[in-house]
């Protein structure tokens, strides 16, 4: 039984759209993934996220590990019992999480010793530990435990981080029960063309259904980023999707889709939410500025979200201003059907083999940062 087909529908230049099928329905590609680390999508109900277009979300094993725990969420239903979203859910593997989240205290062949943030517990997650965590979890894709090295990080260890990955990766699979969860590898290799060429091809040896670009959008020069990004798609095989993690500005997932990239996900649309930013084509707009006070548009002329078929700026504005809680709810709202309905034009554009139109036009619309 494959759970897990993944059929490629249209292909514009190196760009194509496709349908991944996973036990909790299938979900079309281009994608992006809003992302619920603990099991939420801060400050939106599944019936919102459901609205607004979502199809799959994103959770963390590092956060459900220390809390409510793995075997809590098994005895609930899993994800999609516990949490409420019955859809797709997909889980990270917790390395990322213990490096950013900065409270590694070790990592060896045999794993990450961290420290939780909760109650200072050492805490140790190995290949096999996240496997049983995330089986747990009941998410439909596990990601395999890697370590994403920081900017910059020197050759050697670049090479020996990605050695052990790879060894990693051939535990976590060793340590995999469940046929309905899909296993995804992760290539890293930093910016270094030919440690990331090595990274890719030793990790598709592995015959996964599905591969994860790792270990970029972690401060290093764009320019860098999208040469890593398009030597990993032209490597990839052409029949499996293609994840690149943490990456959800709106310019990077047009210029990434066109290199062939098939999901996304990234805290970017909610946090900058949160933080009082709507994205608009033209760029963001930052409701904390007193300039949008007497503006009676909506966010976004033309944006089917309840944000703006209901709310002026003038109106978020004043949300935001008087820190409202409704505000940060509304802007990460919009801010996720923005990124929901870039991907959708993008598909439409890949299916009518102009997608090469659609990023120039997607280009001219933008003027700067900020308004
Ligand atoms: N999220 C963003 N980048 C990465 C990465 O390199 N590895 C993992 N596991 N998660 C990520
Ligand atoms: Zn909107």
């Amino acid at each position: 039984m494959n759970f897990f087909h993944f059929q490629i529908t249209h292909k514009a230049g190196r760009a194509r759209t496709g349908l991944l099928h996973t036990p909790h329905g299938p979900v079309e590609t281009p994608l992006f993934m809003p992302v619920g680390t603990q099991g939420s999508v801060k400050g939106l109900m599944p019936r919102d996220l459901k609205e607004i277009g979502s199809q799959i979300l994103l959770a963390n094993t590092y956060h459900l590990l220390l809390r409510p725990g793995p075997e809590r969420v098994r005895a609930l239903g899993g994800l999609h019992g516990f949490a409420g979203w019955r859809g797709p859910w997909l889980t990270d593997s917790g390395g990322f999480q213990v490096m950013s989240l900065g409270h590694l205290r070790r990592i060896d062949e045999k794993g990450v010793v961290f420290q939780s943030h909760l109650n200072g517990d050492l805490v140790e997650l190995t290949p096999e530990r996240s496997v049983a965590v995330q089986e747990a979890l009941g998410s439909d894709i596990a990601m395999a435990l890697d370590e994403c090295p920081p900017y910059p990080s020197s050759r050697a260890y670049l090479e020996a981080s990605l050695e052990r990955t790879l060894r990693w990766l051939e535990r976590s699979l060793k340590a995999k029960t469940r046929p309905d969860q899909a296993l995804f590898g992760i290539a890293q290799g930093g910016t270094e063309a030919d440690l990331r060429r090595r990274s890719t091809l030793e990790t598709i040896r592995f015959d996964l259904p599905g591969y994860a670009i790792g270990g970029l959008a972690v401060g290093e020069p764009k320019e860098a980023m999208f040469r890593m990004v398009e030597l990993s798609t032209a490597l990839l095989p052409e029949e499996k999707p293609r994840y690149l993690m943490g990456v959800g500005h709106p310019e990077d997932l047009v210029a990434a889709m066109g290199l062939g990239v098939d999901l996304f996900d990234c805290v970017y649309p909610t946090r900058t939410g949160r933080f009082g930013y709507a994205l608009v084509p033209e760029g963001r707009l930052n409701l904390k500025s007193g300039r949008h006070l007497e503006d009676p548009r909506p966010l976004e002329e033309g944006c089917d979200c309840y944000a703006c078929r209901t709310f002026s700026r003038a109106y978020l504005s004043h949300l935001v201003r008087s820190g409202e809680m409704l505000g940060a709810v509304l802007l990460s709202l919009h801010n996720l059907r923005f990124l929901h309905r870039l991907t959708e034009g993008a598909r439409e554009a890949i299916r009518q083999g102009q997608y090469g139109d659609f990023a120039r036009a997607f280009a001219e619309r933008r003027f700067g940062k900020e308004i």
